[in-house]
């Protein structure tokens, strides 16, 4: 669901664990940020109507790296699962239903891509198991480190 109003108090509640911080940052930054930024929609995960965690969508994956893409292209950004929820396959999920969605909100797109830290097996894992492909790229321009650029097709 889009961020809005009534779902930010809850969002800002969510956090990831310490040794993850490198990796994704504090959701009060995460949503100044997005708020601030054309093109770039904030989003919240739910569960049961509770939010369990945030991405964001940039409406064209140039965004992420400056580098343009042969297809119409999403990013993904800011992905995360509050601490609380994570290693329950809540992840997983919330991918594979992100990808519908993303899908559906944007139906001229046809891929998705997203950056993800070298030193983030669990992201890196995650991703190739909702079937991403590393492309080979690294992306240095995050602040902690290189990044592996993947990037699968939207489903139809
Ligand atoms: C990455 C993240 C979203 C996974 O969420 P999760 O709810 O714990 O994931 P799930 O329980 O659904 O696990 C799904 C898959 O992720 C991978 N995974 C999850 N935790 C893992 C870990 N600690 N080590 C290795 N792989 C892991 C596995 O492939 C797992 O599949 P499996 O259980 O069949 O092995 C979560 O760890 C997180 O929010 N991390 C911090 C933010 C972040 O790194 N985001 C990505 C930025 S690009």
């Amino acid at each position: 669901m889009p961020v809005d109003a009534e779902l930010r108090p809850a969002l800002l509640r969510l956090r990831v664990h310490e040794e993850q911080r490198p990796f994704v940052g504090a959701i009060a930054d995460l949503l100044a940020d997005a708020e601030s930024c054309t093109g770039c929609e904030p989003m919240s995960i739910l569960l049961d109507g509770a939010p369990i965690g945030f991405y964001r969508i940039e409406t064209a994956a140039r965004c992420l790296t400056g580098q343009d893409f042969p297809r119409p292209t999403l990013g993904l950004r800011s992905f995360f699962i509050d601490h609380r929820w994570q290693g329950r396959g809540m992840g997983a999920l919330a991918l594979a239903a992100i990808l519908e969605d993303m899908a559906h909100r944007h139906p001229a797109a046809r891929d998705v891509a997203l950056t993800v830290n070298v030193r983030n097996a669990a992201g890196v894992a995650l991703y190739r198991r909702l079937g991403f492909s590393d492309t080979g790229a690294l992306y240095h321009g995050g602040p902690s480190g290189p990044q592996h650029l993947m990037v699968r097709a939207l489903p139809d």
